[in-house]
């Protein structure tokens, strides 16, 4: 496809001293409206670079850009703002898109470079919330579109699998527990014995150093403690596993913090060898005054390891086995200080790759009223929130279209649909409230609103077609017929997908494939009310349904790049 953008910035570069095509491509802007060109260069940007007032600046260039994709050029208040022309333009789009289908938006720019994502990571034994399900949604979304970026990307769910947790669990399991309930409650057991550990554990704080000995024991090897550890990590997985094939996720690797156990001497080993560990009555840890953090506790009194100790095992393990170009984890901003203390750790050690570790923060997720603290045990459960999503749309299905053929399969795309896209609409720095209203707003921007307009475009689509294909019925189509507001807005939302893609692996924010996935819809909502598609004349119905087939393929790009389904039928 042409990309405008670098054929203006390489017509103007030339006649702006001092400025490379590089530089142009960067001031270059798409104007708020269609009236002002669909691109435009700021001068008043590059007034000061060339002592020159910007309307001049813009007056100058005005006759210096000419080419056959180019209607025309005014220079307006300092803005010089290119017309293209609009026939090419929007026959260029859409067979673009129809040529290139599924990897309409990809490019090759990752190729043979891999990045490793850590994401999802729940804890054993305590259940899955709705704050490890912005985890799991942001990198799976980071996975789709790094690797629609051509990269090789590799997941893995740094299991929270070991830790001063499980001392706690076995001794509450002990106390208080049964081989029956834990079979059959899996992980709501488990929660209900670790958050009796808690309240007991106030009253009697001798509690917590049989805990902390279970877990010591459990570091060496006791064969008790390792039998009880491991039922408990197969119950949780069990649970875990449900909930990924809900939302279509999965990993390469299951590597979690209890596959680091024997990796971790090496790593305090090399810590001491680099004069990096300070004895602090009695427990291990890194000094990081100097760089205006608290210390790094690597080894307590008893010589059980910590989250840190892990941490520091698994990047360097990960460097030599996937020789990552780039390390993310996935996580909330809880955790920033830790990650910023790990990764100058590294650093400190002399890795050279302590660079490419990238923590990529989210903000908290809070249900109206509810809290999603552990400890106290009245967490949100994530599987309690997808089944409500599932049923609250069943219902509206049933009020909307109570023909439908597999309402409850519809059910479950759309309403898993709606809660992973409420997660990834917002910065994901924000803080979010969920509510249901806003989630499953079918008229909003939702997930179900683009998921629903997607399913417009199909069945448009099958009556062309007068069957259940959604294939364009025709090949070839013109263009001139294209050149109202309404369809030319939809062409030009089409052609940003690849940017939009670009930013938001550059950024690692799948919020801008949500918001501009909205954009698509809105204009196609805009398209489809003002033109008629399927009418008499061939040649203009075969126009606007090439336009059709073309959104029809970028939502579905999109959708799957954030972890949506794309039913058909709504
Ligand atoms: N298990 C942790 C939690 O639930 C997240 C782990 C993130 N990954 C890591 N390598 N520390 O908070």
């Amino acid at each position: 496809m042409i990309d405008y953008k670098k054929l203006i910035a390489g017509a103007l570069a030339p006649h702006l001293q001092g400025l490379d095509e590089e530089a142009v491509l960067g001031l270059l802007e798409y104007p708020p409206n269609p009236e002002m060109g669909d691109l435009s260069l700021p001068c008043f940007k590059l007034s000061k670079t060339l002592r020159q007032s910007p309307q001049a600046i813009a007056d100058s260039l005005k006759e210096k850009v000419s080419h056959e994709s180019v209607e025309r050029v005014e220079s307006v208040s300092g803005y010089l703002n290119v017309y293209l022309d609009k026939k090419r333009y929007a026959e260029n789009i859409i067979s673009e898109v129809l040529e290139s289908g599924a990897s309409y938006g990809s490019s090759s720019d990752g190729s043979g470079k891999t990045i490793v994502i850590d994401f999802s990571s729940p804890n054993i034994a305590k259940p899955f919330h709705i704050g490890h399900l912005r985890s799991t949604m942001i990198g799976n979304a980071l996975y789709h579109i790094l690797r629609f970026r051509g990269f090789d990307v590799v997941r893995i769910n740094h299991l929270g699998d070991w830790g001063t947790q499980f001392g706690k669990l076995i001794v509450a399991y002990q106390k208080w527990g049964s081989e029956k309930a834990v079979e059959e409650e899996g992980i709501e057991e488990l929660l209900r014995l670790y958050v009796k550990f808690h309240d007991e554990a106030d009253s009697a704080p001798e509690l917590e150093d049989e805990a902390r000995g279970w877990f010591t024991r459990l570091e060496k090897g006791d064969e008790e403690a390792h039998r009880l550890w491991k039922w408990f990590v197969e119950i949780s997985l069990k649970e875990f596993s449900k909930i990924y094939d809900l939302l279509g996720v999965s990993f390469d690797s299951y590597a979690g913090e209890s596959f680091y156990i024997d990796k971790m001497e090496p790593v305090i080993r090399e810590l001491k060898d680099k004069n990096l560990l300070v004895e602090d009555q009695g427990s291990q840890l890194v000094r990081l005054d100097d760089y205006n953090m608290p210390p790094a506790l690597m080894l307590k009194k008893d010589g059980s390891s910590l989250y840190h100790t892990r941490d520091a095992a698994a990047a360097v393990y990960r460097k030599e086995t996937y020789n990552f170009e780039k390390a993310i984890y996935v996580t909330s901003y809880a955790q920033n200080l830790h990650f910023q203390q790990l990764f100058k750790i590294m650093e400190l050690m002399g890795y050279e790759w302590a660079k490419d570790l990238v923590h990529v923060p989210f903000g908290q997720v809070s249900l109206e009223g509810a809290s999603l603290s552990t400890r106290k045990g009245n967490v949100v459960k994530l599987e309690d929130l997808l089944s409500q999503a599932i049923a609250k749309t069943r219902e509206i299905i049933e009020q909307k279209n109570p023909a439908m053929e597999n309402k409850d399969e519809v059910a479950r795309q759309v309403g898993v649909g709606a809660i992973v896209f409420n997660d990834l609409s917002s910065n994901r720095i924000k803080d979010i409230v969920f509510s249901w209203e806003e989630a499953l707003n079918f008229d909003g921007e939702t997930g179900p609103y683009v998921q629903y307009t997607h399913a417009r475009a199909c069945s448009v689509l099958r009556k062309a077609n007068g069957s259940d294909s959604i294939e364009l019925p025709a090949k070839g189509f013109d263009a001139s017929l294209l050149l109202d507001s309404a369809a030319l807005g939809v062409a030009r939302e089409l052609y940003l997908f690849g940017e939009k893609v670009g930013q938001a692996a550059d950024k690692l924010e799948p919020s801008i494939v949500s918001r501009y996935l909205v954009d698509v819809a809105q204009a196609f909502n805009r398209f489809y009310h003002e033109c008629p598609i399927l009418v008499d004349d061939q040649a203009l119905r075969g126009a606007r349904l090439a336009l059709v087939k073309a959104v029809q393929i970028t939502l579905r790009n999109g959708l799957k790049l954030i972890g949506l389904e794309t039913p058909e039928k709504i």
